[in-house]
């Protein structure tokens, strides 16, 4: 069964929500592994894990208003914290004082905000005593070979297999799997963990068969229905062997996955709006993350960024809502998306008085301010005056804008471009 990824490349726009035990420490997902924390002391946030503010219904409503279309959550990252009631294990946020399923309420919040469910799962486990300590565990730094001694990759595969099989058999639908993640490069000194480490290609075929249709992504070490650059925006379309592919590029608000109150490197909105409309103009999705405090609610930074997102989503979604690249080059500082016989101009700096468009010239029947509708007067240029000083030299194949010198009050200013015929 191959994926449906229409649905996945329509939308364009997702939230990305990292949220376990390590919002306690707040200071990064990853806290157990840099710090090498020792287990009895990591697992001292169990206890401490009320997450009273827990509020999967408000994360929905944030995504939506966002602009956003479908919400994938961490089930499992790599502590191995559950975030399921695992019939498996017991390190799960069942057995803490929050004492429930929080997949469960997150599965029907999302579907009741009528948006798509992603489930991000992590392929490494460091509390499973079974998981060979590697170059990422944060026993990295003790008697490895004796702590690999007793530990067996096998019975840690049947365990990742049957958790993903809980996933995909108790909680219905779920339209996308985010696996994380492959490393077969040494690291530390030791090994890495490849796709037989995981079972990947018998793993991809149990996801395939639990839940037909389903969008996977890449990172088993198999080729997946979506590539996933992380952290970075890609110069154009993503290509694998050559070949244009579904694209998704997961970022952050302040460079932290997780929770990390002292981390004050937030983005500001409007680079996140470039960064979705960068995205879309070069065939991607944009997956945001938000990382909710150890109270389970968002904190204020990631409620004030994703509203004044939701701002401009607002009166601009149909600038990249099942739109993709436009066959045209685009002027300086500006990125062109196209959906059907609409072409659509953002501008990420205000150009003084008009822009113009190379290669578009009769091509033109209409344009317009998206936010506001207010007509933008379009000109064919005349040829340039050598002698002359009011004739700008741009190309003759050129169509011209006329802009307000006053750059709209909007994150990114959108021209929509009304096409005499669908390129
Ligand atoms: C990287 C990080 C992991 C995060 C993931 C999100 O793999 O190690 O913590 O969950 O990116 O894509």
């Amino acid at each position: 069964m191959t994926a449906h990824t229409s649905w996945f490349t329509h939308d364009r726009f997702g939230m990305f929500v990292h949220w376990g035990l390590y919002a306690l420490p707040a200071r990064h997902e990853w806290v157990k592994s840099l710090e090498l924390t020792p287990e009895a002391d990591y697992d001292r946030y169990l206890a401490r894990f009320e997450a009273d503010l827990f509020d999967p219904a408000g994360w929905a409503r944030a995504a939506r208003e966002a602009g956003m279309r479908y919400v994938v959550l961490t089930t499992k990252h790599h502590d191995g914290f559950c975030l399921w009631d695992s019939d498996l294990t017991d390190y799960t946020s069942v057995h803490t004082p929050f004492g429930r399923d929080a997949v469960a309420e997150f599965v029907e919040a999302v579907r009741a905000e009528g948006l798509r469910v992603g489930f991000y799962h992590s392929l490494l486990d460091w509390h499973h005593p079974d998981y060979v300590v590697d170059g990422h565990h944060p026993r990295r730094g003790d008697d490895v070979e004796a702590l690999n001694a007793g530990r067996d990759m096998a019975r840690y595969r049947a365990y990742l297999h049957g958790q993903v099989r809980e996933l995909l058999t108790r909680y219905g639908r779920i339209d996308y799997l985010f696996f994380d993640f492959t490393f077969p490069e040494e690291r530390n000194g030791l090994p890495g963990k490849g796709p037989e480490d995981w079972g990947a290609e018998e793993l991809l075929a149990t996801v395939r068969e639990l839940q037909p249709g389903i969008v996977v992504n890449d990172r088993l070490g198999l080729p997946g229905d979506v590539a996933t650059p992380e952290q970075h925006q890609p110069s154009g379309q993503v290509l694998v062997d050559g070949e244009p592919v579904v694209w998704e590029a997961c970022q952050t608000i302040n460079g932290s996955w997780g929770y990390h109150r002292d981390n004050h490197d937030h983005k500001a909105p409007e680079l996140l709006v470039r960064m979705l409309v960068d995205g879309v103009s070069k065939g991607g999705n944009l997956l945001l993350n938000v990382g909710p405090t150890g109270r389970g609610d968002l904190d204020p930074v990631a409620r004030r960024t994703l509203a004044e997102i939701g701002a401009w989503t607002a009166v601009h979604e149909r600038s990249f809502r099942g739109a993709g690249p436009a066959p045209f080059a685009p002027p300086p500082d500006a990125r062109y998306t196209l959906r059907g016989d609409r072409l659509y101009l953002h501008l990420f700096a205000w150009p003084m008085n008009h822009v113009h468009l190379p290669g578009l010239r009769g091509r033109i029947a209409y344009a317009q301010l998206l936010h506001d509708a207010s007509e933008v007067r379009v000109s064919e240029p005349e040829p340039h005056d050598p002698h002359g000083h009011m004739t700008p030299d741009v190309p003759l194949d050129s169509a011209t804008l006329h802009l307000p010198a006053r750059r709209p009050d909007v994150a990114v200013p959108v021209v929509e471009i009304v096409l005499e015929e669908a390129p």
